[in-house]
Formats: C-alpha cells, sequence, structure tokens
C-alpha cells in the first residue's frame, strides 16, 4: 500500500522556527515529527511513501534521503499552474499535490493521505478497514476536539456516512467530531481535482462528496494534535513524551551533577548539565545543548547546540538550533527563539515573544515585542 504526506505548508504559525526548516522537520522527543509518522506507517504495511513537499524540500530531501524503515520514499514538488497570473500561488493546497502524483500513486488500490504535521497515536489499517466496508470515495478519521472552529468539521450519520463537511466554520458548527487530517482514497478522487491547478481538499473536494454519498468517517480516539501552533506543539511534544514513558521505552535519567531531572524528559546525546538545575517536566533537550548552573526549564524544547547559560529560566517557549542564552535570562510561555540567536545576560522575552535568526538582543533588556 502506498502513502501520501502533505509536506509543504509554510508552517506561518510557527515562525520564526518555520522559517528555517519545514514543519516535519520540527522535533518530537528529539525525532522529527516526519521520522515518528514514516516508522507508524511502515509498522502498518505501507511500503511506498510519496512526500508532496514544497518549501524547503531540498532540506526533507537531505534528511530522509531514499528509503526509511524499510519503506520508498518518493518526492513530488508542486509544480507552479502552468498559466501564470500576478497573483497565482506557487503551491497547489490539499488537494493539487494528490492529482499531481497521480502517476506515483496508480490507479489500482486505494492508499492513504496524511496531513504532514498531525501527531497521532493510529492505527492506520483499522481506517483502510473501515474504508472497505462503505461504498466511499474516501474515509476520513475523526477526532473530537472541543474547540471545532479551526478544523474541517463534519455532520456524520449513524451509519458513517458525512453528511456535511464544512472546513473551519465561523457560525453553526455542525458537531465537535473534526476531520483529522487521515484520509483512505480511492483512485476516483482524481477525477475530482483539476491537474496543474491549487485546489483545497477540505474546501473543493470533500463537501462535493459528501453531497453525493460517497464520504465516510471513522472515529479515532487517544493522542492526536495537530502542531500547526506553538502551544500545540509544546503539548504534542509533552504528549509523546509521556506515552513513550508509558512504553518504558524513555531513558530514565536520575541526577546529573546535581541537576535535577523531573520526568518526562527527553535528553539527547552529548548533553552538558552544571550544577542544581531543574529540568522538566515535559521537555526535550537536543544534542549537544549545554546547560549551565541553576538552570531552569519546563515545558518545552531545545533545539540542538543550544547553550544556556546559568540562572537562566524556560518555561512553555522553544529554542531554536545554536541559540546563546546569556546568565539570568527568563523565556516565559509561548516564546519562540529564532536559530543563531543571542540574548546577552538579564534579558526578559515575556509571553509569545518571537525572535528571529541570527538576532542579537541586547543586555537588560525586558521585551514583549518581537524582534525581526
Ligand atoms: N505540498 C503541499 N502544498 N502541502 C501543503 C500545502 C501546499 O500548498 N498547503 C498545506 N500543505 C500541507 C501542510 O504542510 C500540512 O501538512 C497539511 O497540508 C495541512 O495543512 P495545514 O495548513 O496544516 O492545514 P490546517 O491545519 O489549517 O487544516 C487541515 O488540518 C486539520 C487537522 O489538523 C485541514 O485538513 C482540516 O480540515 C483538518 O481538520
Ligand atoms: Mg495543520
Amino acid at each position: 500500500m502506498k502513502a501520501l504526506i502533505l509536506a509543504g505548508g509554510f508552517g506561518t504559525r510557527l515562525r520564526p522556527l518555520s522559517c528555517t526548516r519545514p514543519k516535519l522537520l520540527f522535533p518530537i522527543a528529539n525525532r522529527p515529527l516526519l521520522d515518528l509518522i514514516i516508522e507508524r506507517l511502515a509498522k502498518n504495511g505501507v511500503e511506498e511513501v510519496i512526500l508532496a513537499v514544497n518549501f524547503m524540500a531540498e532540506r526533507l530531501e537531505a534528511v530522509f534521503g531514499k528509503t526509511r524503515y524499510g519503506v520508498t520514499l518518493h518526492y513530488s514538488r508542486d509544480k507552479p499552474p502552468k498559466r501564470e497570473t500576478p497573483n497565482s500561488q506557487k503551491s497547489l493546497g490539499t488537494g493539487g499535490p494528490i492529482r499531481q502524483a497521480e502517476k506515483l500513486l496508480g490507479k489500482e488500490e486505494p492508499f492513504f493521505v496524511l496531513n504532514g504535521d498531525i501527531l497521532a497515536d493510529v492505527d492506520y489499517s483499522e481506517i483502510l478497514e473501515a474504508h472497505q466496508s462503505y461504498d466511499a470515495t474516501a474515509t476520513l478519521a475523526l477526532h473530537r476536539v472541543e474547540d471545532p472552529s479551526r478544523f474541517g468539521v463534519v455532520k456524520l450519520t449513524k451509519e458513517n456516512r458525512i453528511e456535511a463537511f464544512v472546513e473551519k466554520p465561523k457560525k453553526n458548527t455542525p458537531s465537535n467530531q473534526v476531520n483529522a487530517g487521515i484520509y483512505v482514497l480511492e483512485p476516483d478522487i482524481f477525477q475530482y481535482i483539476q491537474a496543474g491547478k491549487r485546489c483545497s481538499i477540505e474546501r473543493e473536494v470533500f463537501p462535493k462528496l459528501a453531497e453525493e454519498r460517497k464520504l465516510f468517517g471513522h472515529e479515532i480516539k487517544g493522542l492526536w494534535v495537530d502542531v500547526g501552533k506553538p502551544a500545540d506543539y509544546i503539548k504534542a511534544n509533552a504528549l509523546w513524551l509521556a506515552a513513550r514513558s508509558k512504553d518504558g521505552r524513555s531513558t530514565k535519567i536520575s541526577a546529573l551533577r546535581g541537576t535535577k531531572i523531573k520526568e518526562n524528559v527527553a535528553i539527547g546525546s552529548g548533553v552538558q548539565f552544571g550544577e542544581i538545575s531543574i529540568i522538566g517536566p515535559n521537555v526535550s533537550v537536543g544534542k549537544e545543548v549545554r546547560v549551565g548552573n541553576r538552570v531552569h526549564i519546563e515545558n518545552s524544547v531545545i533545539f540542538p547546540h543550544t547553550t544556556i547559560s546559568d540562572y537562566s529560566t524556560i518555561k512553555g517557549a522553544v529554542l531554536g538550533e545554536h541559540v546563546t542564552l546569556g546568565r539570568n535570562v527568563r523565556i516565559e510561555e509561548g516564546c519562540l527563539v529564532g536559530d543563531y540567536v543571542t540574548i546577552q545576560d538579564n534579558t526578559t522575552l515575556s509571553q509569545n515573544v518571537k525572535v528571529c535568526p541570527s538576532k542579537k538582543v541586547d543586555e537588560r533588556t525586558t521585551t514583549s515585542q518581537c524582534i525581526v
């Protein structure tokens, strides 16, 4: 069986960290999100994966190459529409890349399509089985959420047929069951997507299939997060760390030179700790990170090769690669610090501040402004 992973979005809500890497390379417990997805597909019998790439395609290709977990990887880069107008977009949306990969996907059997920014503990084979029991062109995994307004929302019949599909409804939300971004599609789907054009599968194709009674749903429970927003990315990391520790897969690290580790925590190779720091809970520290004395990090993700000096505190934030934090720096909730940023001593970044790559933040700054 084949799967296509939509991997070409711009990750705008995760800027500035997504300016230098695609969303699918964001680490979850120190492994790229895409790595976790391919591993799971491999376990579900998928042999070929087509990565529908666009933005920073070369980064993905450089990291993943031609095969992983025994799965063959193909890269299908969005071709810009043939007749370009000044306003035409150079990306194909969520439907166009599926049509573009028609030859790679073939016409013989159904295939999976996944939004690449979803971390889910899901059994893909179960969705395929459900699909085979319906007379469906598309079967969508569905998940229940508290606030459905930023998702595709469905109205489901008792027979699991989707009567209505509304993408990001502004009002009159039909239910709290949303499109989980995991589909089984029949090759018939190609007829619904025009070649060489940008198309939103959620806005242009699913509503039509619902009308034609060819759209079905299958509810999935358990871990499911769209990592599109900073808070959700941090939550995805925390949930994955928790799931991993239940599996007994986490490395138990006790006190390191007087540094206290509060589980759940992932620590990469070559990380150095000073004394009397507190790391955790819900923290991933990438490889070769250097942590000074009396540092406190909780609920955060630290990318590789970053240095955090004495007395600094990081809570609910993400630090990119090769960041240098001086002494007594406070990074508050929702902050995103780009790669190669230097933050000098005694500086506070208050909630939700974003710092663009390579910027230098001077000593004794207290800011709630984004630094671009
Ligand atoms: N190749 C390519 N080209 N991929 C794209 C493009 C494009 O132009 N645009 C988006 N993608 C990829 C993104 O990288 C992401 O993996 C996936 O398509 C979905 O795009 P998002 O931008 O993350 O959409 P969303 O989160 O607002 O909404 C989607 O996901 C929700 C579930 O999290 C929709 O499918 C909703 O209906 C769904 O509920
Ligand atoms: Mg998304």
